[in-house]
């Protein structure tokens, strides 16, 4: 057995035990797209200020090492990042910092880059308190970063769903394609694995956001053969952009935005098909992790 193998054994039997304990599994929504600039980062953390304001305990994760721009948003420079888990042996607790309305933040730092080289027991660590999320969080939503990095794609192929954000710019629907593309006919892609649903962002109504959805489905069902579904639209908000500027949160602060009102159909969206997102597909947050981590041993 060679050691990838071996650490796969060992992550999978830790995994069993939890499953078989009946552990509640936190949902995992990793929120990414071709290129930079189209929301990402306004729609995690506005997602993530609507589901709490519903009753969800959440936690972001903000894998995006180059722009970590939803501690701009929160107001709060975190102390630590992941880098301080895995090499100065904090808690996952210690390293989480608390956002707005008890959200709790995290962010990834130069730790994500570290993740290339970890040893078997730093991996078998981060596993380990990666999976204490799910005692933390009912809705764990991750911001990638946009492009089409190894590092992205490692996160998207072994992620349950995916909300994939692009605006009506051609440019913004090309790169979603090619992201799609890096993803699916990545060598390690397993076909249905990872359920991608599309949200329109900066559109002027909800017939352009459909109209994206339609011409992005199309070709990916034919040249890639996997389908999309949507989550509908977020309107192009002045009101988000004063929010930006004043380095707050529109959800937050503007109350009757249009954007305040679709970040809640888009919450309410996700709540209501928890119910049907199939067992299978609600793998939970350390599991991974350790499909990244164990593939790179
Ligand atoms: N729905 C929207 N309406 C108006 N402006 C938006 C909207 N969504 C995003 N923006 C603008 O786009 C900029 C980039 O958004 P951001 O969330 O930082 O993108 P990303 O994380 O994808 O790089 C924001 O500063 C904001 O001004
Ligand atoms: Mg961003």
């Amino acid at each position: 057995m060679d050691q990838a193998q071996q650490l796969r054994e060992a992550v999978n039997l830790r995994n069993q035990t939890s499953t078989e304990k009946e552990k509640k599994v936190a949902r995992v929504i990793a929120v990414t797209s071709g290129k930079g600039g189209v929301g990402k980062s306004n729609i995690s953390v506005n997602l993530a200020v609507t589901l709490r304001n519903m009753g969800q305990k959440v936690i972001i994760f903000d894998a995006d090492f180059g722009l970590a721009n939803v501690e701009v948003m929160f107001g709060t420079v975190p102390k630590y990042n992941l880098s301080d888990l895995i090499y100065r042996g904090m808690s996952i607790r210690e390293i989480i910092t608390q956002g707005p309305q008890g959200i709790g933040f995290i962010s990834g730092g130069s730790g994500i880059i570290g993740l290339n080289n970890l040893g078997r027991n730093q991996i078998l660590y981060l596993v380990k308190c990666i999976e204490e999320l799910n005692e933390l969080a009912d809705y764990i939503i991750i911001d990638t970063g946009a492009g089409i990095s190894s590092q992205v794609l490692e996160f998207l192929k072994v992620s349950p769903e995916v909300l994939l954000v692009t605006t009506p710019d051609p440019s913004s629907i090309a790169d979603s394609y090619s992201l799609l593309k890096a993803l699916f006919k990545n060598p390690g892609y397993v076909k249905g694995h990872t359920k991608v649903h599309l949200l329109a962002n900066k559109v002027s109504s909800k017939d352009e956001g459909a109209g994206i959805y339609e011409k992005l489905d199309t070709v990916v069902s034919k040249f890639l053969e996997e389908d999309l579904d949507f989550y509908g639209i977020i309107p192009e908000d002045n009101q988000l952009e004063k929010a930006v500027k004043q380095q707050k949160i529109v959800s937050l602060m503007y109350e009757n935005a249009k954007s305040t009102k679709a970040f809640k159909e888009l919450a309410e969206r996700i709540l209501n098909n928890d119910k049907d997102v199939n067992q299978k597909r609600r793998w939970g947050i350390s599991k991974i992790f350790s499909e990244i981590l164990s593939g790179k041993a």
